[in-house]
C-alpha cells in the first residue's frame, strides 16, 4: 500500500515535482512531456459540473428518523413502523440563487430528504412552506425564468417576478407566505418543512389514504427582517450553512417532529376543493396533524462536493406503502428530477455513495458512462430469463386507483370550487398584527420598482383574499382604493386586460 502522504498522479505513480514545470533550459518554454502538468490542468478545467437548474445553493447533513408513534393503520412502509430508526441525508437550499448566492435571501427554502430505508431509498423533496406558487407542471420552467435572471440585463427582476406571479392568481397564497416574516428564516434549524404535495399511503390490507407530510422545528421559528438579512449577507454569504455545520459540530443536533395529515378516499371525493391542488392546504382543524416521529441531524458531510453537490433526490423514489397522487404538479416532478440528474451527474449517479441505497440493488440497468461497480458481472442482461434472476415483486403492487374524465387540457380556474384567494386570506386572518405589518411592508418594499399596473393587479388579489389585506397593501403602495375595489369585481381575464401596461 502506498504511503498516503506522498503525491501520485491519477493512476498512483509517484510525482517528483508539483511546482516547477519541465522547461527547455531555465528560462525556456514548457515541454509537452510534463504530463503531470497536463493532467493537472486538464482535470482542473473539468471540475465544474452543471449546477442544479434551481435550488443551486445548498447545504447538507446526515441524521436519522426515529418513529415514535404507530401509523401502521395507514402505511405498511417499514421506515414508518413504530420504533424503526432510519439513516437519512438532507439538503437545504434556496431556490432562485445560483451556486454562489447568499444564504439569507427572501425565498423559499428547499428541504430534500433521502431516507436510506431497508426497502430502498425514499426521497421526500419538499420546501419550508406548505404550499407552492403554481399547480401545473407546464408553468414550472416559466416560474424559474421569472424569478431568475432577466435575459437582457442578466439581473434579477422584481418586475418579472410580480408580472408572472400576478398573472397566475394561484400564486397568491405562496406569495403571501414568501413576503411574510417567514420569507427569510434565521436558520435552517428554525423553520418547519413540508412535503407540500398530497401523497398516498397504503397499508398491509392494501387500503389507500391520501397524506401530507409536515416537519415542525423543535428549535422554534425564528426569522430575519430584510434589514437584518441585508447586514448578514454583506458580512457572511454562507450564514445558514455555517449555522447548521457549527450546531452539529458542537453536538447541538437540530430536531423536527414529523407529522402526517390523513384524508380518506371518500373524504377526498367530497372535499370542498381539489385536495390534490398543491396551491391549497388541508386545514388542520379538519385534518389534524398526527404525530409520527423525530427527525434529527447529527453528522456533517466529510466533503462538500462528494456528498452535497452530488446528492440527487427525486420524488420518484418511493418505497412500498408510500405512493403518489393525481396531483398533476407532482406527476410532472416524477420525470423531471431523474432527467436533470442524468444530465447533471450522469446516468449512473445512483452509484455515488451519498445516493447509493443501503440495500442490495438489482435494477437490470447496465453500462453507461462512469459505471463504477462490477456492472452485474455475468448475470443475465435480459428478462424474462430462465434463471430466476431478478424477478418482479407483485406483493408490493399498489392498490388500483379509479379515475374518471376525458383526456383534455383542463384549466383548474374553470373548476367552480376553485378559489385562488381563500388560503391566502385564511393566512392573513390568523396573522398577528406584527406579522401583518411585516407582510405589508415586505411586499411594498419588494414591489417598489414594479410598474403600477402590476401593483394594482396584486392589490385586487389582496382585496379578494381579505378586504383589510387589500386596503393595507393599497395604502402602503400608494394606490387608489376605489380603483382596487372596481378591479376586484372583474373576473381573472377582465383583471388581466384592465391591468395590461397600455391601460395603466
Ligand atoms: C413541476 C414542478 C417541479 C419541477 C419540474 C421541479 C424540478 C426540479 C429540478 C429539475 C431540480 C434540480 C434537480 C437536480 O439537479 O438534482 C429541482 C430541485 C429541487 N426541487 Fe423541484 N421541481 C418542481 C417543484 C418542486 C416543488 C413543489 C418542491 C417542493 C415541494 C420542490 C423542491 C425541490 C428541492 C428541495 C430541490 C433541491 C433538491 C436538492 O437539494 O438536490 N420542487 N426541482
Amino acid at each position: 500500500m502506498s504511503d498516503h502522504k506522498k503525491l501520485t498522479n491519477e493512476v498512483g505513480a509517484p510525482v517528483p515535482d508539483n511546482e516547477n514545470s519541465i522547461t527547455a533550459g531555465p528560462r525556456g518554454p514548457v515541454a509537452m512531456q510534463d504530463v503531470w502538468l497536463m493532467e493537472k490542468m486538464a482535470h482542473f478545467n473539468r471540475e465544474v459540473i452543471p449546477e442544479r437548474r434551481m435550488h443551486a445553493k445548498g447545504w447538507g447533513a446526515y441524521g436519522k428518523l426515529t418513529v415514535t408513534h404507530d401509523i401502521s393503520q395507514y402505511t405498511k412502509a417499514k421506515v414508518l413502523q413504530p420504533g424503526v430508526e432510519t439513516e437519512l441525508f438532507i439538503r437545504f437550499s434556496t431556490v432562485a440563487g445560483e451556486r454562489g448566492a447568499a444564504d439569507c435571501e427572501r425565498d423559499i427554502r428547499g428541504t430534500a430528504v433521502k431516507f436510506y430505508t431497508e426497502e430502498g431509498n425514499w426521497d421526500l423533496v419538499g420546501n419550508n412552506t406548505p404550499t407552492f406558487f403554481i399547480r401545473d407542471v407546464h408553468n414550472f420552467s416559466d416560474l424559474n425564468r421569472a424569478v431568475k435572471r432577466d435575459p437582457r440585463t442578466g439581473r434579477r427582476s422584481p418586475q418579472n417576478n410580480w408580472d408572472y406571479w400576478t398573472l397566475l392568481p394561484e400564486c397568491f397564497h405562496q406569495v403571501t407566505v414568501v413576503m411574510s416574516d417567514r420569507g427569510i428564516p434565521a436558520s435552517f434549524r428554525n423553520m418547519h418543512f413540508f412535503g407540500e404535495h398530497t401523497y398516498s399511503f397504503y397499508n398491509e390490507k392494501n387500503e389507500r389514504v391520501w397524506c401530507k407530510f409536515h416537519f415542525k422545528t423543535q428549535q422554534g421559528i425564528k426569522n430575519l427582517t430584510n434589514k437584518e438579512a441585508a447586514e448578514i449577507n454583506g458580512m457572511d454569504r454562507e450564514y445558514h450553512g455555517k449555522d447548521l455545520y457549527e450546531a452539529i459540530e458542537r453536538g447541538d443536533y437540530p430536531k423536527w417532529t414529523m407529522y402526517v395529515q390523513i384524508m380518506t378516499e371518500e373524504q377526498a371525493k367530497n372535499h370542498y376543493e381539489n385536495p390534490f391542488d398543491i396551491t391549497k392546504i388541508w386545514r388542520h382543524a379538519e385534518y389534524p396533524l398526527i404525530e409520527v416521529g423525530v427527525l434529527e441531524l447529527n453528522r456533517n458531510p466529510e466533503n462538500y462536493f462528494a456528498e452535497v453537490e452530488q446528492a440527487a433526490f427525486t420524488p420518484a423514489h418511493v418505497v412500498p406503502g408510500i405512493g403518489f397522487s393525481p396531483d398533476r404538479f407532482l406527476q410532472g416532478r416524477l420525470f423531471s428530477y431523474g432527467d436533470a440528474q442524468r444530465y447533471r451527474l450522469g446516468v449512473n449517479h445512483n452509484q455515488i455513495p451519498v445516493n447509493r441505497a443501503k440495500v442490495e440493488v438489482n435494477e437490470y440497468h447496465r453500462d453507461g458512462a462512469m459505471r463504477v461497480d462490477g456492472n452485474y458481472g455475468g448475470a443475465p442482461a435480459y428478462t424474462p430469463n430462465s434463471y430466476g434472476v431478478w424477478t418482479a415483486q407483485p406483493e408490493v403492487m399498489e392498490p388500483p386507483l379509479d379515475l374518471e374524465g376525458a383526456l383534455y387540457r383542463y384549466d383548474p380556474k374553470d373548476d367552480p370550487t376553485d378559489d385562488c384567494f381563500r388560503a391566502g386570506g385564511d393566512l392573513w386572518r390568523v396573522m398577528t398584527e406584527e406579522q401583518k405589518k411585516a407582510l405589508i411592508a415586505n411586499t411594498a418594499e419588494d414591489m417598489a420598482s414594479v410598474t403600477e399596473n402590476i401593483k394594482y393587479r396584486h392589490a385586487a388579489h389582496c382585496y379578494l383574499a381579505d378586504p383589510e389585506y387589500g386596503r393595507r397593501f393599497t395604502e402602503a403602495a400608494g394606490l387608489d382604493m376605489d380603483k382596487v375595489v372596481e378591479l376586484s369585481k372583474l373576473d381573472h381575464q377582465g383583471l388581466v386586460q384592465a391591468t395590461m401596461p397600455d391601460v395603466r
